[in-house]
């Protein structure tokens, strides 16, 4: 590269090779299998299972973590970050268990893209059709792999069909399998015709063998299996099941690619079809509307704030997406919220669990801020021309809880722990004078948010807690004046939250809703993005 660093040319060219996105699935889909090949692909690492092999996990690093190994599900979230070809990619990895879905949503805040991994036997699945609607919300554009075809599942022309009818993506397959689900012989790749043979290697651990085969010798050697291939390929060239790129980039179709994680089948023809299609980094649109080019001087967005990770340090680290210009270690940043400045001396890559000092990043990249006390998730940073990005939306909590210490005297403890657990997004905390600052409601998408409240509240903060649950089950957004209308009827109650002081309504099922909605029809009654 001939521009010199930092400049304008050298910001955009290195923006336009990066690749940051996001892998959407439902548990057990394969996610964990398909990060760690795609990391093995890449050579990132030198046998799969380093970085997320549940058996194998390294590095506890704090008793909650304990929690996480035990159930078997992966809670805080990290960046797999690797070369390919000319260009860099950067896969954030999204927690797996359902509970999780709101930290999966924060994440997708800081992609430009997402793969949506389906287990070929099950299709889409409630989970995938939940992250799937945030990407669409979001206008992030999908590129659909459909995973384990090596054991037996459903048709590759009816898995399509499932993605077109039930969620109206256009799907666009980029290969083809020989063989059925659990007899796979190979991919034809659609746009030049060549075949690719695959064979299976021990445990998978290491590359599988992919051999190219001529057309006439893979006509004569797969028989059936062949011929059927080619008619279903006949038939998408009719029904013109083309990529359209225009209308992959506005989310309307998707380019769909088979294969199998576990035995590395297909996982290269994925990572080409990311670092070819999957879109760079680019102008990001502020609070006021205006777009922010990556050129611009450097500004970011925190979408994730994790403690716990190295307790012996009380550690606190937060994740910030680069949204434009060139961030250098030591630069100083001016917090959007509240004006102030921000040291950046001990900034971090998160490679997995490890982390390393990170010296320079450019848009698409995410930098791991230790101990930036103050950050919260949402929160926006930049260096000389001020914007604000718009925050990042919170999620239709469905599950309230109140919360109280369990011994007074530890009550300073557990306020700056409920205050800490909140900036993170642990739990959405509401309040009331009602209730007072002594039993504040926590809110939450899944009841296993709660465990890790609890948890880390008597492990890092020394307040153990006690919770008991509240009817409630669905949230809106209202303001001072509705709150008037509504407060105090049965079923239902105003509260503030914390995080940005807005009123939220909470009622004890969607019929109290609608009934008050017929009876006030001018009362703000906002939904909140559904995450179920
Ligand atoms: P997740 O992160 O989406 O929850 O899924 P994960 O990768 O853990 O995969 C879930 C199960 O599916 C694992 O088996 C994994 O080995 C298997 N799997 C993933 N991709 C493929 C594939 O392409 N082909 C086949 N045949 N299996 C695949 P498990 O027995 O539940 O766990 P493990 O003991 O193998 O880790």
């Amino acid at each position: 590269m001939s521009a010199g660093i930092g400049t304008a040319e050298d910001v955009a060219a290195e923006a336009a090779r990066r690749r940051t996105f996001a892998v959407i699935s439902h548990p057990d889909a394969g996610k964990s299998t398909l990060t760690e090949a795609l990391a093995l692909h890449a050579q990132a690492i030198e046998q799969a299972g380093a970085v997320h092999g549940k058996a194998g996990r390294r590095g506890v690093r704090s008793d909650w973590m304990d929690m996480e190994r035990s159930r078997g599900i992966s809670i805080t979230s990290s960046v797999l970050r690797f070369e390919f070809g000319d260009a860099l990619l950067n896969l954030l990895d999204t927690p797996g268990h359902a509970d999780f879905s709101e930290d999966t949503y924060r994440v997708l805040a800081a992609v430009d893209g997402a793969i949506m991994l389906l287990d070929s036997a099950k299709g889409l699945e409630a989970q995938t059709l939940k992250l799937f609607d945030v990407c669409r919300h979001r206008g992030i554009p999908v590129i659909t792999f459909v995973n384990k075809w090596d054991r037996p599942g459903r048709e590759p022309l009816e898995l399509l069909d499932e993605v077109e009818q039930r969620i109206g993506l256009h799907p666009a397959p980029l290969n083809w399998p020989v063989g059925i689900a659990g007899d796979f012989r190979g991919l034809i790749d659609r746009a030049d015709g060549a075949y690719t043979r695959f064979r299976r290697t021990p445990g998978g651990a290491t590359r599988a063998v992919a051999e190219r085969v001529p057309a006439d010798q893979a006509a004569a050697e797969e028989g059936q299996a062949w011929a059927t291939a080619n008619e279903e390929l006949a038939l998408l060239e009719e029904i013109g099941a083309v990529l359209d790129i225009d209308a992959f980039a506005a989310g309307t179709c998707t380019p769909v690619l088979f294969g199998a994680a576990l035995p590395n089948f297909g996982v290269s023809a994925l990572l080409e079809t990311v670092r070819r299609l999957a879109p760079a980094p680019s102008a990001r649109t502020d609070a006021a509307g205006h777009a922010r080019p990556v050129t611009a001087p450097f500004s970011g967005q925190v979408f994730k704030v994790q403690a716990g990770m190295d307790r012996a340090h009380r550690d606190r680290l937060a994740f910030i997406r680069v949204c434009s210009g060139r961030f250098e270690r030591g630069a100083t940043l001016t917090h959007a919220p509240t004006g102030r400045p921000l040291a950046t001396k001990y900034a971090q890559t998160v490679f997995g669990r490890d982390r390393s000092t990170l010296d320079a990043a450019y848009p698409g990249d995410v930098i791991g801020l230790p101990n930036a006390s103050g950050l919260t998730v949402g929160d926006t940073l930049y260096t000389k021309t001020p914007v604000t990005f718009p925050p990042i939306p919170a999620f239709a909590p469905e599950h309230f809880m109140v919360t109280r210490v369990k011994d007074n005297s530890r009550a300073k403890q557990f306020r700056r722990g409920i205050d800490q657990l909140d900036s993170e997004g642990v739990v959405q905390v509401l309040r009331s004078d009602l209730r007072g600052d002594q039993a504040p409601v926590l809110a939450a998408v899944g009841p296993l948010q709660f465990d890790v409240f609890t948890a880390r509240m008597a492990d890092e903060f020394g307040a153990p807690v006690e919770l008991s649950r509240l009817d409630y089950t669905t949230a809106r957004i209202t303001d001072k004046e509705s709150a008037e209308t509504l407060d105090g009827r049965r079923g239902i109650e105003v509260l503030t939250r914390t995080l940005d002081g807005s009123y939220i309504a909470v009622f004890v099922d969607k019929w109290r809703v609608r009934a008050i909605e017929r009876e006030y029809p001018d009362l703000t009654l906002t939904p909140m993005l559904a995450a179920g």
